[in-house]
């Protein structure tokens, strides 16, 4: 099968005592594990692999690395060949490496984001257990995202330069892991510049997202919450412990979800990401969105720019 799903992302965070106040109070995720370096390793209550965020203290925000799971062991082999031959040098990483995990791979992607793949990390299971589980466990904090949904990545786009990362970063993420393009910003005087995509593997409209800026990040992770009632008590917790909020719940065009966008302490964004959306797959036409259209794809009501969209990110 291959890449199968998002597995985690590695934040880094200004105060490590302020970010689990957020991530374990506000979003309701639990600490799994702390390394000796002092990395922090969370989960959210319905996701049953050890962990999804890991926190490292830094003296700068955003992310150190996004790391997918794929199916099976030899898809690594076979993922590691791929890459190569697609011109980008991979790094083996030994079993234990990345905490909990089997052997994987790191290569940075185009826009120069590090990516990992691996195949194996230790379960410890959903809150609600296997056997006759309720559908939500009581003792969880906060908004109780249910698990870590997708990220966003910024990438370097400067089109009087001929530099579209984002371009590259989607053809890159087609051809040598086999994601599908589910949906596209087209720009420019012709229309025929990829500023912004949303690529899935799972069933579900994305599972990573690129958008063209001056400088490569990260935009966002986002958490997944169930539906529209569920973003709107978000919000009032979010609120509740002041948290800064950049743009209050709205649906997004682009994907269909229901949104709030906030930040955690150091300035990393967040988003809950709530409802179906649609169901993507492989065979489904691609949407596109045009330049004059952006703003509405991004949000919907209103069809203009909000909060600090193109702005602020890490
Ligand atoms: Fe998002």
């Amino acid at each position: 099968m291959g890449v199968m799903r998002l597995g985690h992302i590695n934040l880094r965070v200004l105060d490590m005592d302020a970010a689990l106040k957020h991530y374990e109070n506000v979003m309701g995720m639990a600490q799994t594990d702390k390394d000796e370096d002092g990395n922090v390793y969370l989960k959210c209550w319905d996701e049953w692999d050890k962990y999804s965020v890991i926190l490292s203290q830094s003296d700068t925000a955003g992310m150190n690395n996004i790391a997918y799971k794929v199916e099976r062991d030899s898809d690594l082999d076979d993922l590691k060949k791929r890459v190569e031959d697609y011109g980008i040098s991979v790094t083996d990483m030994a079993a234990g490496e990345m905490r909990s995990c089997g052997r994987g791979i790191k290569f940075n992607l185009p826009s120069g984001h590090e990516m990992r793949l691996y195949a194996e990390k230790e379960a410890l299971g959903k809150d609600v257990g296997t056997t006759n589980p309720e559908p939500w466990p009581d003792d969880v904090k906060g908004i109780k995202a249910h698990w870590l949904d997708h990220a966003l990545l910024m990438c370097e786009l400067d089109p009087e330069k001929g530099v579209n990362k984002v371009a590259e970063n989607t053809a890159f993420m087609r051809d040598a892991l086999d994601f599908y393009l589910g949906e596209q910003v087209l720009v420019g005087p012709d229309g025929d510049i990829q500023a912004a995509t949303w690529m899935f593997r799972t069933s579900t409209p994305h599972d990573i997202a690129f958008v063209g800026g001056p400088k490569m990040g990260l935009h966002h992770c986002a958490f997944f919450l169930d539906e529209w009632n569920d973003v709107l008590k978000a919000a009032d917790i979010m609120a509740k412990n002041d948290v800064k909020v950049d743009v209050t719940p709205q649906r997004h065009g682009i994907t269909r979800g229901y949104t709030i966008y906030f930040f955690d302490p150091s300035g990393n964004r967040n988003e809950t990401f709530a409802g179906l959306g649609y169901l993507a797959q492989p065979d489904m036409p691609p949407v596109t969105w045009t330049e004059d259209q952006l703003w509405r794809g991004i949000f919907y009501h209103t069809g203009e720019e909000a909060g600090a969209f193109t702005t602020v990110y890490t």
